[in-house]
């Protein structure tokens, strides 16, 4: 790619590593940088543009690096600088950018501005944090809740007052109203962007301000049994704040010291509000991430409900983005099932917007059992037996049928899906038809059809099972028809049109089949089409 082009991060396809399970250079049984600049030759062969890294800073790893204790360094599991320095260049040289983890809502308890601020009520560092004295009970200050259970207030002895979590009690929140902490972490992401880094996936960046009064959060009158402790109330007063805006405009105008860089913003929330985090005039995140494909029901219906929504949310100029897996959630193919994961796929790639994916999934990676005994995330740890688990979705890549997959010479710190031998790049890039090599041809179909890239998107009318799409530029058209069922489906030609030719499918055996009047598709069949041309 172009490093000087303005639109990389329009036109790229992003790729989410999470540095842990990715390749293992030192046999410790944890992936490390070392590892993934041995695997970034893989990465040009599939055809991605972008590299995000979930956090590789010193840590206590109480969350496995979402806890960082020192936001310019490297934590030793991972490497040192001289490693992740290098890591910049060889993805450069690869034409790859990359992306780091910026997690300012909150840091470890063990990072020394929290040391400082807890030392006493007087210490300078005090207000980075947010305390607050006991409720008149001598309970906590208020109702909130932590995500990973119980309240979200940690009562410190020594100084008699509360201070708050939105996570563990090890990742207090700072104290984004305190301009303080705003400079030291803009000077942080000026660290980073002088390195090279091209942008920041910004975690929770709705969590950053709080209401200022501190007020009860309503109970949530949708809580279903079953579903995580922290559900039962609302976070209308310990997110999503007004306030938040003029922080990321901030954070943003910290990017644009630098040339063409990207800020994505990590946002859990429904579209509608979703869309206010591209900020005023666009001055916020260039790519609020949209996790609707995430949480939504597989069917053509909801999906196709889904992308009107947001089309239609978009404000003016903002550019769309799409995600469809990542380290917090259950893999897609066991969300999908198999069967589906390579429509997924192709709706992924064709639908208008940034693609993220997520490592692993491009080789079918399901969810992997995680025995009690080998319970590593602690929202499963807290939270026990309701299926909150992370660690399922975060096992090992699997490069090979050799030991531990190829990922490590040791033990790796997860186990690996007992079916890896069968499942892997190696088998999988020797497999013609394989959803590996699906994803390729996507990838590179993608690159060779600019109205895939920048194209308008266009919904046809279809039923049933059938999601139907137009993708129209001043370069062509493509139409995308995916199946979501386990039964053929006819679409019409009034539907697509009389002349056409398939580009590609998802079965991968019909490339260049003329399509004359109706196109029928098999069982979990996606295709995308073009005009047939005559030669
Ligand atoms: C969101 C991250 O994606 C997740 O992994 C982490 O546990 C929380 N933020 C807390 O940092
Ligand atoms: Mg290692």
């Amino acid at each position: 790619m172009d490093q000087g082009d303005r639109d990389w991060w329009r036109n790229g396809i992003f790729y989410q590593i999470y540095p842990r399970s990715f390749g293992d250079s030192d046999g410790d049984g944890v992936g490390d940088l070392r590892g993934i600049i041995a695997r970034l030759p893989y990465l040009t062969r599939l055809g991605v543009d972008a590299v995000w890294l979930s956090p590789i800073f010193p840590s206590p790893m109480a969350d496995f690096g979402y806890d960082i204790s020192d936001y310019t360094g490297i934590d030793p599991l991972f490497g040192t600088m001289e490693d992740f320095d290098d890591l910049v260049a060889a993805a450069h040289d690869a034409g790859l950018k990359l992306i780091l983890d910026l997690v300012p809502n909150h840091t470890s308890d063990q990072h020394p501005w929290f040391t400082e601020a807890k030392s006493s009520r007087e210490n300078p560092k005090r207000d980075w944090y947010i305390w607050r004295d006991p409720a008149p009970d001598g309970g906590v200050p208020n109702n909130w809740l932590s995500e990973f259970g119980g309240s979200a207030w940690a009562y410190d002895e020594a100084s008699s007052q509360y201070y708050y979590h939105a996570f563990l009690a090890q990742q207090p929140d700072l104290n984004w109203r305190n301009r303080d902490v705003r400079q030291a972490i803009y000077d942080v992401m000026r660290f980073w962007l002088a390195k090279g880094v091209d942008g920041f996936r910004v975690d929770v960046i709705w969590h950053l301000i709080k209401d200022a009064d501190f007020r009860d959060n309503p109970p949530n009158p949708h809580y279903r049994e079953g579903r995580p402790p922290h559900e039962k109330i609302l976070t209308q007063y310990s997110t999503d704040q007004p306030e938040v805006h003029a922080v990321i405009t901030e954070m943003r105008h910290v990017t644009e010291e630098f040339d063409n860089r990207v800020l994505i913003g990590e946002v859990y929330l429904p579209l509608h509000r979703l869309v206010a985090y591209y900020g005023n005039d666009l001055s916020g995140a260039q790519m609020p991430f949209n996790f609707a494909l995430l949480s939504t029901l597989w069917s053509a219906r909801s999906v196709e409900t889904i992308i009107a929504d947001y089309e239609k949310a978009l404000p003016s100029g903002a550019w769309p983005n799409w995600v469809l897996g990542n380290h917090d959630r259950p893999r897609v193919a066991s969300r999908v099932g198999p069967a589906q994961a390579p429509v997924a796929a192709m709706l992924l790639l064709t639908l208008r917007g940034t693609p993220t994916l997520y490592y692993g999934d491009e080789i079918g990676m399901r969810q992997v059992p995680i025995a009690p005994d080998q319970v590593r995330d602690p929202f499963e740890r807290n939270v026990p037996g309701i299926g909150v688990g992370r660690d399922g979705c975060r096992t090992p890549m699997q490069w090979s049928a050799e030991p531990n997959a190829g990922f490590s010479s040791a033990r790796p710190w997860l186990p690996l899906a007992h079916d890896f031998a069968r499942d892997n790049v190696a088998s999988l890039e020797a497999d013609g038809a394989s959803i590996l090599n699906l994803y390729k041809a996507m990838i590179a179909l993608r690159r060779g059809l600019p109205q895939l890239v920048h194209g308008s998107y266009e919904p046809v009318a279809a039923q049933g099972d059938v999601l139907l799409y137009r993708r129209r530029s001043a370069e062509g058209v493509a139409v995308v028809a995916l199946n979501f069922g386990a039964q053929p489906a006819t679409i019409t030609s009034s539907a697509i049109g009389f002349s056409n030719e398939v580009l590609l499918s998802t079965l991968m055996d019909r490339q260049g089949e003329k399509i004359e009047g109706a196109l029928d598709l098999r069982a979990n069949e996606g295709v995308i089409l073009g005009p047939h041309q005559e030669d």
